[in-house]
């Protein structure tokens, strides 16, 4: 285990052959979790930008840390789903993903970028108003959780400069 931990992490772009890996990390991270084909479809989609954090381990095997999906319009883009392997969480990986995943869609000619977040789902929106996300709505009653209660969702927005 401790290898994976050393080696350093990479971000790159993937797309339907990391679907599975995409499956397990969001199922261990949301109470409603994506089936491995509801990723490889998105993944293969022209609109969708999905890019991982990966390690690599002494003997070479590549193994996912965390993924960030979007869905790109004429000129903005929709997060669909951001997500890291929660015992690799508070390392960095989060920070790193989402500043290239900005990057990337930037370059490739969105002007902003939405998404939707749990009202109490502390860890992602420190992580989204450290990266500049203004709070441009609330859905009441948007999501529901495991327990069966609904949950209300802000809507977010970072414009690109
Ligand atoms: C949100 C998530 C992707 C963050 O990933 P991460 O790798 O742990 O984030 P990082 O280590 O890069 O943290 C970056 C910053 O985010 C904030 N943050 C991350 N986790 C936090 C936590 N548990 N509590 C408070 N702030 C937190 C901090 O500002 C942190 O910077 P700091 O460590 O210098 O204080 C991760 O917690 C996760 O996968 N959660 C489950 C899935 C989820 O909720 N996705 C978002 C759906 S909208």
């Amino acid at each position: 285990m401790l290898g994976w931990l050393q080696s350093p992490a990479s971000i790159r772009r993937i797309g339907p052959d990391f679907a599975a890996a995409c499956a397990k990390i969001h199922a261990q991270s949301f109470a409603h979790p994506w089936a491995p084909t509801e990723f490889e479809s998105l993944l293969a989609g022209r609109d969708v930008v999905g890019e991982a954090a990966i390690v690599t381990s002494f003997f070479g095997e590549r193994r996912l840390t965390g993924f960030v999906l979007s869905r790109r319009g004429a000129d903005t883009a929709e997060m669909l789903t951001i997500a890291v392997t929660p015992a690799l969480r508070r390392k960095g990986v989060g920070a790193a993903l989402l500043a290239r995943h900005l990057a990337t869609l930037a370059a490739e000619g969105a002007n902003s970028l939405f998404l939707e977040v749990e009202t109490d789902n502390r860890a992602a929106l420190a992580l989204y108003r450290r990266f500049g996300f203004l709070e441009i709505g609330e859905r009441k009653a948007y999501y529901r959780k495991a327990d069966g209660i609904a949950a209300s969702a802000l809507v977010l927005r970072r414009d690109f400069d």
